[in-house]
Parts: C-alpha cells; structure tokens; sequence
C-alpha cells in the first residue's frame, strides 16, 4: 500500500507533487520519489529510500528542471526492500523514456518478468512494479500510441493495482489504471489531479470524480477522459469534497496525532450533525433506503473491520443490541471472509472503516454482498472504494485523519455507530421512543463534554513521561470499557513498541492476574457507579485484586466517583454520561497516554515503524 499522486497544469509540478506525497505518506514512508516531464521535453527522476525529507533533500541537491506535468509516489514495500532502487517511480524501455508508479501487488509478475528477461530486458529494481514499466514501454515501441499499449498491459495483470504513467514522446498526458486498489480524480481549471484518495490534491480543488473498477483515466490538463480496460467510454461521476484543506495540517501542533486528539470534539459533533435533532431523534437520510419493514426483517448485523475500526465495531455492538434487540456478531474482516460464515439475505452487514480502502474489510463486503447480504458502510472518505461498493454509507465527518494510529477517526466511529443503534432502535420498538430519544439527547452533549476529558489530561500526560521505561502495560475494561482497554493496548503498542494488553475485567481472574507482579502498571476503565445494574463493584473488585498482588493502579472514572480513589494510584476524571456513551470519553486518556510515552521515548509518533495507515493488500 503506497500513496500516489499524478499532475498536468500550469503550476509547479515539483511542489505539487511533493505537496500531495506529503499528505499520503500516512499511507507509506519507506521511500518517495517523484518523475516529471520537464518542458524542455526530458524525463526526469528523483528517488529515495526513507522518509520525503530524503527526498525533499535529494532533489535540493539535485533540482529538477520547471516542469507541467509528473506522477510521485510514496512507498510502503511489498516486493523489494526500501532502497533507492527499488523505490518508485521505475523507468521502462531501453531507452528508459517511460516512468511508471504502482500501489497494490500484481500476482503475476514472476510469469511476466520471465517473458521480459526472455526478450533480454535488464531490471533495475527487485519489484513487481518493474514489470508493468518494461512491458507498457515494449507495447508502445510497437503501437506508438501510448493510450492503446497501456490498455493493452493492463488487461495482463492480476492482481491489486493503481497505476500511474508518463511517457517522454507522450508530454502531455499522465495514463492511470484502476483494479482493486484506490484512485480518485481532481478536477481544477486549466489543470487536473490524481490522487490516491482527495486529501492529496484537496487543497487545490474540491471538485473530484471517483475512479471505477477496472477503468483507466486519460488526464491532460483541459480534460479527462474515462474508459474501461476494455475500452468503452465512461460517464465520470463528479462530487465535491467536503474535506477542509487546512483541516490535514499540522496547524502549529507538535503531530498530526496530538492535533488529531484535539480536534476530537468537532469530529463526534460534525458526526452527529444533521442526524441528532434536538428533542433526540435520529435521522439518517443515507439509509433512508432501508425501509421499517427492511429493518424489521434484519435477523442479525454483522459488523466488519479491521484495527481500531473493529473496537467501534465492538462498542456498536452493545448499544445496537440494547437498543435494537437485533443479535450483533464483531467479525475481524480478514478471518470472516475466509470461514465460510453463514450470511442470509437477512443478514445486514455494516463495515467500518476510516480509509474505505482497507482491502480486507473490502474483501469481506464483497464475499457478503455476494452471498446476497446488503451492506452498510460507516467511511470516513468520500469516493473511497468501500463507500462506492455498499449499498448505503454513513459518513464519519472526522475531516483528514494523517497520523498513523487512528483517535479522531475512531471516536467519529462510535459516534455513528450509536447513532446507527439508535436508529435501528427506533425502527425495531424494542425500547419505548421516549427512552430511545432521552438517550439521542445524552448523546448530543457529548462533543462538550469530550472537549472537557481534554482540558483534564495534564496528570495522564505526566504519568505517561513517567512511565516511558515500563516495559508492559496492561488495560482493563467491562461492558464498552472492554473495547477501550483493548484499543488503549493497540495504541501503545503502535506508538511505544512495548508489550501491552487489553482485557476484560471479569477476565482477570481467568488467566492474566498471573501477570501481575510488583510495578506492573494496570490502566482499568472503571464504569460510571450510577446505573442501577452498574458493573463498577466489581471492577472495584478487580482493582484490589490485582493491587493486592502489587499492580500500580490507573483508573479512568467518572468523575464524582470518589470510592475508585481509594484504591487507584492515579485517577483521570472523565464527565459524567449514560455508561454506554462513555466510550467517547473514557478512550481520549488512552490515547493522549500512548502519545506521550512514546514522545518521551523519542518516537516518531505520526509515522510508527512498520505501519501504514491504510493497508491496501491482503
Ligand atoms: C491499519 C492502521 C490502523 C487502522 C486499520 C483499519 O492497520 O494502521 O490504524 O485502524 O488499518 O483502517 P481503516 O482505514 O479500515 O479504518
């Protein structure tokens, strides 16, 4: 999975391109490059392994001539290891005129390069991309007409891919193909953009146009033209970015992450916006096509996703089945798809996903969608592939999220998920209306009440710096604090490389109080004392067990709760709230928690080691 980005018009393509890998690299890091066509007429590349700054500083070193047209590419390796040469763009042809980028995998590169070094072709770089190159340019020697050899190659792929081209005797014109793997369209006047998703040229344009299964794209700067791979014309379809350009920088923050967090209160709120009336009805005119009776008829939901998306799901679960009655089974996209799970035309499937493009989830709604199942997207992105694939979309309006480890995102997804259980709580009658809207209401005070957990975070800031040495750290969680145990796990081991582990409170004593010895430090959410059938006794409980065996205690409570004080080490207060909401709040302290640890411990926290935010191969 890598970022692409293409560009023809006017303005400086250099920084351009360099402006768009810089907004993609979430989705690779390994190694950058950039080819433009220069307007004296020349091919020219700049390439290297690691971060863009590498880049940046290769082509200062070595300026590229003015140019009005060029593809860049930001990498995260699949086939070749990150260096210089198996880096992106790659040349093709003997005389190297043809520059090509490639996101995805084509599966049959091998058969493919043994036809090529057949014919005596000379490789450059261990990649499977290299193929694609060498076999586009042999197509064009032939033709002469670029556009036919490149639909010509592209048919022989397997494989995921999208693919970028320029071509030296072809100055006018960047070539893009889509199977299975992102692209999108910006449209500007007098120039034209391609982008792995719109944050790479949004601000340029907000004018887009999604990119089909199996489609090439023709971009000149006046005008872009559509086709199949099999060369029938396509009507784009156009739509406008909702996303704020300035809303994907850094804006004086010290990450995209620690700006992410903050920003969190305009996500939940931007979520609900429109959909949450004030006397607490839900609206959702997105899925305003599943009628009462399809609600009626919906046997079970099965959620899908992968990473912190399957801890929304999780959290979804216990409010769509409290307020809906509907049965909800959390599927990890990649072992649902590969299982034979059983799937009826009742079955809604409802997949959740920041990017919209990671593939597994889409495997899993593509494999449920063909076993006649409809699907519900809950997306952060608009023209992503998942969006365009279901048969509805809920959109999470978390705006760009460019740190690696999702927070916004993820908040913004359990914001949709409670109001997807509202709704179909609504549509089911299981729980009275009056009930369902009280709880709407709850749910409207919460982008206030995230924004308050962020005015308190000093103390679980410091004790983060504090703990920067720990070499484990363990969560606890009930009810929906379970899910906000496991992704406070997730986060500290995507950020600060240490052992860390999410577990079910009621768990504890089943197996992991084994782990407890002396200084072990123990994160527990402790739910709200206030319900009647509230769980916190027994997460009390918890507490001196593992406390009694030497744990160092962190509680995130409610605030109010004074009893957890006498057990805890640490308490972060979160504001009061219905338990099932509490989610929202009670995930932010883990969050600003993992992010100061592994500040502390000189990590690149918006770029972790071996991640990429989007993971677009199996
Ligand atoms: C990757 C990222 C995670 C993310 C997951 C799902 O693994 O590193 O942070 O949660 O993908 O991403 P999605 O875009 O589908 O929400």
């Amino acid at each position: 999975m890598c970022g692409i980005v293409g560009y023809v018009g006017p303005k400086s393509t250099q920084e351009i391109l360099l402006g768009g890998l810089r907004r993609l690299e979430y989705r690779g890091y390994d190694s950058a490059g950039i080819s433009v066509i220069t307007n004296g007429g020349a091919l020219e590349t700049r390439k290297k392994a690691g971060k863009l700054d590498n880049l940046i500083a290769e082509i200062t070193n070595h300026p590229l001539a003015p140019a009005n047209i060029g593809i860049g590419h930001t990498r995260w390796a699949t086939h070749g290891a990150p260096t210089d040469g198996n880096a992106h763009p790659h040349l093709g042809g003997p005389t190297s005129k043809l520059s090509l980028i490639h996101n995805g995998i084509i599966e049959n590169f091998a058969e493919l390069k043994a036809e090529l070094v057949a014919a005596g072709t000379k490789f450059a770089s261990e990649t499977d991309s290299e193929v694609a190159a060498h076999l586009i340019a042999a197509e064009f020697e032939k033709t002469g007409d670029l556009v036919a050899a490149f639909g010509a190659v592209v048919k022989r792929l397997h494989g995921a891919f999208t693919i970028l081209v320029i071509h030296q005797d072809a100055p006018d014109v960047v070539l893009a193909a889509r199977c299975n793997a992102p692209l999108v369209v910006g449209l500007g006047d007098g120039e034209n953009f391609l982008g792995s998703d719109v944050a790479a040229f949004v601000e340029h344009t907000k004018r887009a146009i999604s990119v089909g299964q199996n489609q090439i794209v023709i971009l000149h700067s006046n005008n872009v033209e559509l086709r199949t791979f099999d060369g029938e014309p396509v009507v784009p379809e156009e739509f406008t970015v909702s996303w704020d350009a300035s809303a994907a920088s850094k804006g004086g923050w010290s990450s995209f992450m620690a700006k992410e967090i903050a920003d969190q209160p305009q996500a939940v709120a931007d979520t609900l916006m429109g959909r949450l009336a004030s006397d607490g009805s839900v609206r959702l005119a997105e899925i305003d096509g599943l009628t009462e009776a399809d609600i009626k008829a919906i046997d079970r939901i099965v959620m899908v996703a992968c990473g912190t998306a399957s801890y929304a799901c999780d959290v979804a679960k216990y409010a769509i089945e409290k307020f809906s009655r509907i049965p909800v089974q959390v599927e990890l996209a990649h072992e649902f798809r590969y299982r034979d799970p059983i799937i009826t035309p009742n079955t809604l499937i409802v997949a959740v996903s920041q990017s919209g493009e990671t593939m597994d989830t889409l495997m899993a709604t593509r494999f449920a969608k063909e076993q006649g199942a409809k699907v519900l997207a809950i997306c952060n992105t608009q023209g992503a592939t998942l969006a365009r694939e279901s048969d509805a979309v809920i959109y999470t309006h978390a705006g760009p999220e460019v740190a690696v480890a999702s927070t916004k995102a993820l908040v913004a997804q359990m914001t949709a998920g409670y109001l997807l259980a509202l709704f179909l709580g609504a549509g089911r009658g299981a729980v009275p209306a009056a009930e369902l809207r009280s709880l709407g209401k709850e749910l409207l005070k919460m982008p206030a009440r995230v924004n308050k957990v962020l005015g308190r975070l000093d103390s679980i800031r410091a004790l983060g710096k504090e703990l920067s040495t720990a070499k484990s750290v363990l969560f606890l969680g009930r009810n929906v604090g379970f899910p906000v145990a496991m992704e406070g796990a997730l986060k500290l081991k995507e950020l600060a490389y240490i052992h860390a582990e999410g577990f079910a409170a009621g768990e504890l004593k089943h197996g992991p109080i084994a782990l407890i010895e002396e200084g072990q430090p123990v994160i527990v959410i402790v739910p709200s004392p206030r319900d009647a059938d509230s769980l916190h006794p027994k997460v009390i409980s918890n507490i001196q067990e593992i406390r009694a065996r030497g744990a160092r205690v962190i509680a995130i409570a409610e605030e109010g709760d004074a009893e957890v004080e006498n057990y805890a080490e640490h308490v972060t207060y979160v504001p009061k709230s219905a338990n099932i909401f509490s989610s929202i709040l009670t995930v932010i302290p883990l969050q600003l928690f993992a992010l100061e640890l592994a500040t502390a411990k000189g990590l690149d926290v918006d770029q972790p080691r071996n991640l990429a935010k989007s993971v677009t191969v199996e």
